[in-house]
């Protein structure tokens, strides 16, 4: 296998589902197959966009729906230009945490948004660039939101929840019902995995399923 061969992949799911905690081991497990690897998020990964997530992440703010979802499209625009594409080119593995399923899912499915408008317009900010897979973790709304209060507690947010966490539990559940929907209808493209499992247990299937990719 060229290990010098550019690839997106994507990490999805509710918040608190594990995305960051797979993509650091994955990450680990690619670089110790000699890739190289670069692990980025959404919202927030350039220099424009972590004043965009600041805003968007702000209870001081409740932004209209429109409002949002451009706010989200621009921070991607500004990803997909800035990183994603230059590090592809570079022939980096990139590992990316939310990316344009996170916006159908979010602003649409959940949101009664229009879900042909958001296909159309992730596709203009990303020159049609998809992930080769997307590895979504499903896991019930009420053990994601509890692990991120935990996690809130520890990593200096004081506890404070954002505008998100803030939301009720059907919402989650929306999101967690599109994230479903999505991968029912991309199966060559989504891998669910059961994000109530544990730690090393989902990575071992995620490291498997990168596995076939890109060493056998
Ligand atoms: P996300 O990035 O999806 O919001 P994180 O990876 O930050 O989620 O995980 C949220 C919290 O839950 C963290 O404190 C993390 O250590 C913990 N965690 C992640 N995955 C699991 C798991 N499978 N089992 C138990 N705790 C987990
Ligand atoms: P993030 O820190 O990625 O969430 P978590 O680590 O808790 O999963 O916060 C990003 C928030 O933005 C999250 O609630 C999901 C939301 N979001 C959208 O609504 N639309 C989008 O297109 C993206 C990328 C994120």
């Amino acid at each position: 296998m060229d290990r010098h061969h550019g690839d997106l992949i994507s990490f999805e799911g509710i918040e608190g589902c594990g995305k960051s905690t797979q993509i650091k081991l994955a990450a680990e497990f690619l670089e110790k197959q000699g890739f190289q690897v670069v692990v980025t998020r959404e919202p927030g990964a350039t220099p424009m966009g972590r004043e965009i997530r600041r805003l968007l992440l702000s209870p001081d703010f409740s932004p209209e729906a429109i409002t949002e979802l451009f706010l989200y499209l621009a921070d991607r625009q500004e990803h997909v230009q800035k990183v994603i594409k230059p590090q592809l080119e570079r022939g980096c593995l990139v590992l990316v945490d939310r990316y344009v399923d996170s916006t159908w899912v979010y602003q649409g499915y959940a949101r009664n948004g229009d879900l042909n408008l958001i296909t159309r317009l992730n596709k203009l900010v990303t020159g049609g660039l998809l992930p080769r897979r997307t590895f979504l973790l499903d896991c019930p709304p009420e053990l994601g939101l509890q692990r991120a209060r935990s996690r809130n507690l520890t990593d200096g947010s004081q506890g404070n929840e954002d505008r998100f966490e803030q939301l009720e539990i059907a919402f989650h559940q929306r999101v967690r019902d599109g994230f479903m929907q999505l991968a029912k209808e991309y199966p060559e493209r989504f891998v669910i995995l059961d994000g109530s499992r544990e730690i090393q247990t989902i990575h071992l299937q995620i490291s498997q399923a990168l596995q076939e990719l890109y060493v056998v």
